[in-house]
């Protein structure tokens, strides 16, 4: 059987750039199932889909053609890896992750993504619904200050122009979203390890993860 280590965790937290990192190290796939609600967001906005319909969107994602091709997402054949990071798509998701329908879809792939090899997946719900069982499972978080500056300097990074101000309240937001949403909720998994990065760099949160990876006991 492929093992999974789960990472799961608030927006900022640094899930993405730690997972990937850890699954080169440990030469596993990397999962990134936010790019999924992401790219079946973008979608929607562009078919005109009424958001708030769990049919219309449970529709949708059946007939959706997406790839995943080395850190490539494709929508069709565009390659829509930038896309599915805007502004738009970022505040229409939750529509999508609130979606039964979507979620019952995503998490067929997201199993099936990982029966194929060792994988590495963050997300929100992975160490809890989606894989239960998983080989390891964390939960990063960091104070919302600290998020709040990480995402505010990625997105002046990639050329949006957003205050420090509205990112900060963005992160409040969804965390208190995606804790109360009604079908998997963020929360960590009774046997997850519970990580704080505030202050902490990639590589250092890499190294303990790969640290209690690599151990023999729980
Ligand atoms: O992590 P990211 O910001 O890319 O997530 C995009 C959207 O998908 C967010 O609304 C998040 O709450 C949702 N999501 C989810 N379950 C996951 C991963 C992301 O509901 N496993």
């Amino acid at each position: 059987m492929p093992r999974v280590v789960t990472i799961d965790g608030p927006a900022g937290a640094g899930k993405s750039s730690v997972a990937r990192r850890l699954a080169g190290r440990l030469g596993w796939r990397f999962l990134d199932t936010g790019a999924m609600y992401r790219v079946v967001t973008l979608a929607a906005l562009r078919s005109g889909a009424d958001l708030a319909s769990d049919h219309d969107l449970g529709k949708l994602v059946d007939d959706l053609d997406v790839s995943w091709l080395a850190g490539q997402v494709l929508l069709g054949r565009e390659d829509v890896t930038a896309a599915i990071r805007g502004v738009e798509v970022t505040g229409a998701s939750r529509f999508v992750a609130d979606s039964p329908s979507v979620r019952r879809r995503l998490v067929q792939w997201q199993r099936a993504f990982a029966a194929g090899a060792d994988t590495v997946t963050e997300g929100r719900d992975q160490g809890t619904i989606v894989f239960p069982d998983a080989f390891r499972k964390f939960f990063l978080t960091a104070t919302v200050e600290e998020r709040a500056r990480r995402r505010f300097a990625d997105l002046q990074a990639s050329g949006q122009s957003l205050s420090f101000e509205s990112v900060l309240e963005d992160l409040r937001v969804r965390d208190a979203r995606d804790v109360a949403r009604p079908i998997a909720p963020m929360k960590p998994a009774e046997d997850a390890v519970l990580i704080d990065t505030s202050g902490m760099t990639i590589d250092q949160v890499v190294e303990q993860l790969v640290g209690r990876i690599t151990t023999t006991d729980q």
